[in-house]
Parts: structure tokens; sequence; C-alpha cells
């Protein structure tokens, strides 16, 4: 076998190995394939795509087709003529070929732009939930005012009803040199439930999910907003009405004062005489700031760092010990705790359910 033979037979191979792991790809039962979706609005894409795909995958054919059918057909032999009869222009064909475009890409306009519009239009009734969402570097706040509460990195709605989502950035907390005070762009997606919206600073932008089944949903930031912007997921949480009331109760609740001489109550003066308290405001606990995540019931979340790794003592414990070795570029810094005191925060974090 020649060197030549060789090299294009590994290129062959890698060609093959590269289709199957992209066509692997669009399993639907990936946890966040667009081809599964879980709610009408996701559907009414799904419904959009399919037709669009396979038209574009027709012309994709016929037109490669055409390509490859005449360079073999037509190339240089000594049988043919090495002076072939020029031409200039064929009006007929030039017609064809702008007329069948034309044609294709209105089919596609019309059901396109009424999907557009569709997904745009506010939804109304009373059955609406209403949420504000403000994208952070690097995490999700969820601001559900019509019902006093505030969440982050773990959206809780109720299912077969519309959640009207209200999108836009932080203003940075911090002041001066930091790269984390300039203002970006994200974007949410729940590739199951929705398709993307842009999440700018400054100004607001709309988009409706829901959801058909209870379960989990994930989602992600869509927009390359800085350095941990692959770390920016989040989760809808889809449940029942009467789950999500619960829900709702509990997080409208003050959290509970821990009893005193334990360990929690440890963590809870720690909390409220520390830094944390500066930043994380947990309802209930008095003179707070709004710089991080809101964590009140933070132990009814399954998951940290905007859903990136799971709400176990250990891994909260990981975080509290250095946050920015589990999310290069947070605003939360290492405040050197000890070992005991991160007992006693995980505690506390903990129990807050
Ligand atoms: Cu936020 Cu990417």
């Amino acid at each position: 076998m020649t060197r030549g033979t060789r090299t294009h037979r590994r290129a062959r191979w890698a060609g093959i190995a590269a289709l199957a792991s992209l066509l692997g790809a669009c399993r639907d039962t990936l946890p966040q394939s667009t081809l599964n979706p879980a709610g009408p609005q996701a559907e009414q894409i799904n419904d959009l795509f399919f037709p669009v795909f396979w038209i574009a995958a027709g012309v994709f054919v016929f037109v490669e087709g055409a390509i490859v059918f005449a360079a073999f057909r037509y190339r240089a032999s000594k049988a043919r003529d090495a002076n072939p009869v020029q031409t200039h222009g064929n009006a007929k064909l030039e017609v064809l070929w702008t007329v069948i475009p034309t044609i294709i890409l209105a089919v596609i306009t019309v059901p396109t732009i009424g999907t557009i519009f569709d997904l745009a239009r506010e939804p109304v009734g009373d059955d609406v939930v209403h949420v504000r969402v403000v994208g952070h570097q690097w995490w999700w706040e969820f601001q559900y005012e019509d019902l006093g509460v505030v969440t982050a990195n773990e959206l809780h709605i109720p299912v077969d009803r519309p959640v009207y989502l209200t999108l836009t950035s932080a203003e940075p907390p911090l002041s001066g040199s930091d790269i984390n005070a300039i203002p970006v762009i994200h974007s949410l997606w729940v590739p199951r439930l929705g398709g993307k919206q842009d999440v700018i600073p400054g100004r607001e932008n709309y988009m409706t999910l829901e959801a058909s089944q209870p379960g989990e949903y994930l989602g992600q930031c869509a927009e390359f907003c800085g350095l941990s912007h692959s770390l920016m997921q989040f989760r809808v949480i889809a449940e029942d009405d009467g789950a999500f009331d619960d829900w709702v109760a509990k997080m409208k609740a003050p959290a509970a004062t821990p009893p005193p001489g334990s360990l929690e109550e440890e963590g809870f003066e720690l909390f409220s005489g520390g830094t944390c308290i500066g930043c994380h405001v947990i309802n209930g606990v008095e003179g707070q700031g709004r710089v991080g995540p809101d964590l009140s019931r933070f132990g009814l979340r399954t998951t940290l760092g905007a859903g990136s790794f799971e709400n176990t003592p250990a891994e909260l414990a990981r975080w509290l010990d250095d946050p920015r070795k589990m999310k290069p570029g947070v605003v939360m810094p290492d405040y050197d705790l000890t070992e005991d005191q991160i007992k006693a925060l995980v505690a506390y974090l903990r129990s807050l359910k």
C-alpha cells in the first residue's frame, strides 16, 4: 500500500467517524435536544424545523448531485473535442433557476413568519406566570414579581401554564477595572421548551415557555459572556399546580432560626455576622445585600454554581473553600474559611428547606 492510499483511507475513516458523531448528537433522547420538544412553543419550532430541513436537504442533494454529475460526465478526456463550442447565456435556464428558488423561499417564508409572530405574542389570561429573568456573570436570577418570590438558577414553573419571561442583563455589581464590571449579553435557552432569546443590558426582551409534562429541563446560556459562560447553566423544574403552589408558599415563608447550640446556628451566626450577608439574601434574615444569588430555601436546590455542580455537602464545602477553583472568574472570592467554619455554613445552608 502506498503512503497516498493509506492517507486517503485514514481521511475517509476520520470523515465517517466525524459524520457518525454528528448524527449521534442529533438523537432526540438527549436532555437538551430540540428534537424532543416538551411544550407547545418548542413543538411549534420543531414543526417548522422539519419541513424547512427536508426542503433544504432536497436542494442540497439536487445541487451537489448536479455538480458531481457534471464534473464526471464532462471531465476532460481524449475522446472529447479540446475546443468545445462557446456559448453565452441561456434565457430559459436563467428564468428557471430564478423562479424555482423564489417559489421555494416563498413556501418557507409563510410558515416561518407565522411562527415568529405566534411565538412573540404575549399570552393573556389568569393562568399566565410572569417571571423577570436577570442574567448575571454567570448565573440566572428569577423574580416572580406577582408572587413575591426571588430565586436563582432553578426556575420552578407549573405545567400547562404559559410562563412569560421578561429578560434583561444585570448592571455589574463591581466597579473599577474588574473584568466582571463589563455588562454583557447572555442568551436564555431551554432547548426542550423553546427557542433562544438574547438577554441584553439596559433592554428588555420577552419570551414564552410552557411545559406539558412535569420534569426537569436543562437550560444553558447560549451567548458567549466571559470566562465561565459554559458554566452558566440552569434548570426549569415543571411541576403540577399543587407542587408549584407548595414551593411558592415555602419560598415566601421566612427562614426559621436554627435551634440554639446547633451546628446550623453556628452557620447562621457566621452567615449573618460575616461577609456572606453583604451579597446574599435569605428570606427572613435581616440586613442583606443583593449581589450574589438569593439563597432562600437553598436546601431545596438540586444544584449549585449555576447548575454546574450537584448540591451535596461535599460540593458545597468545596465551593465555600474556593469558589474560583470551581467556577473561574466568579465574583465570589475565596474567604479563607476554616474547615470548621465551612462545616457550619454547609449545615446551615442545607437546612434551608
Ligand atoms: Cu451568560 Cu454565556
